[in-house]
């Protein structure tokens, strides 16, 4: 295992401890989520902890079932004690970019149903300021080039996410384009203004969302709170 994946598990792991007994959790999408997962199935085997979850994406919901951590679904819960989450960048006030992993609309939503967001990283992932990662905007494939269109006023040049070669489409059917702004100046101001664009389904910017940061890095693993 490479460092940076000692790191994501040792965060996932982590945050894997601090789920109590009875509690409801959202679960995100990405390679760190990963080792989190894995850590809930171990506790629910070796501790006999009893939680339900919510997955973010197909991928992590295979992961629950291949490591044993029981599911439910918003027809049965609505709100959820915590979600913990990966993100992409996360900056000094806790505003994230997410997306890597073209979860984001199922991550928001687990998100803004929990009391509390987690949100699990290694060092590389904290920066200044958002935007050196291109922004995903997940967008309906309806007239997709028009709303690329629109998001280009905005300020950069949004590419259309491939797999294979052909148009990459989330869980939800939809499509995804990575937005370069390099420098975000203002989060909330640039995610109104993507919403209001007719086409965008959700954007990866997670404003005022994130409660908590735990943080992986050589020196250890560090928890820092709003
Ligand atoms: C998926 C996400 C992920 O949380 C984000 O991409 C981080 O992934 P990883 O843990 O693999 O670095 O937002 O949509």
């Amino acid at each position: 295992m490479n460092t940076q994946d000692q790191l994501k598990k040792a965060v996932g792991e982590k945050a894997a401890s601090l789920v109590k007994d009875g509690m409801k959790v959202g679960i995100g999408s990405g390679s760190t989520v990963y080792w989190l997962v894995r850590a809930l199935g171990e506790r629910i085997q070796k501790e006999g902890i009893h939680i339900e979850g919510i997955p973010s994406s197909i991928q992590t919901e295979e992961w629950a079932k291949e490591f044993g951590v029981p599911l439910t679904d918003f027809a049965t819960t609505k709100e959820l004690d915590v979600t913990i989450d990966g993100s992409d960048e996360v900056d000094p006030d806790f505003q994230l970019i997410k997306g890597g992993g073209a979860a984001l609309f199922r991550e928001k939503i687990i998100a803004q149903a929990a009391k509390e967001l987690i949100i699990i990283v290694d060092q590389s992932k904290l920066v200044e300021q958002l935007g050196a990662y291109a922004l995903p905007v997940e967008i309906l494939p309806f007239a997709w080039e028009r709303t690329a269109y629109e998001i280009e006023k905005l300020g950069c040049v949004p590419a259309l996410r491939l797999k294979e070669g052909k148009p990459l489409v989330t869980d939800n059917g939809n499509y995804i384009v990575d937005c370069p702004f390099e420098k975000i100046k203002d989060p909330a101001e640039l995610d109104q203004k993507l919403q209001k664009i007719v086409g965008v389904v959700e954007t990866g910017l997670f404003i005022n969302m994130a409660t908590s940061v735990i943080i992986g890095s050589p020196e250890g693993v560090s928890m820092k709170e709003k």
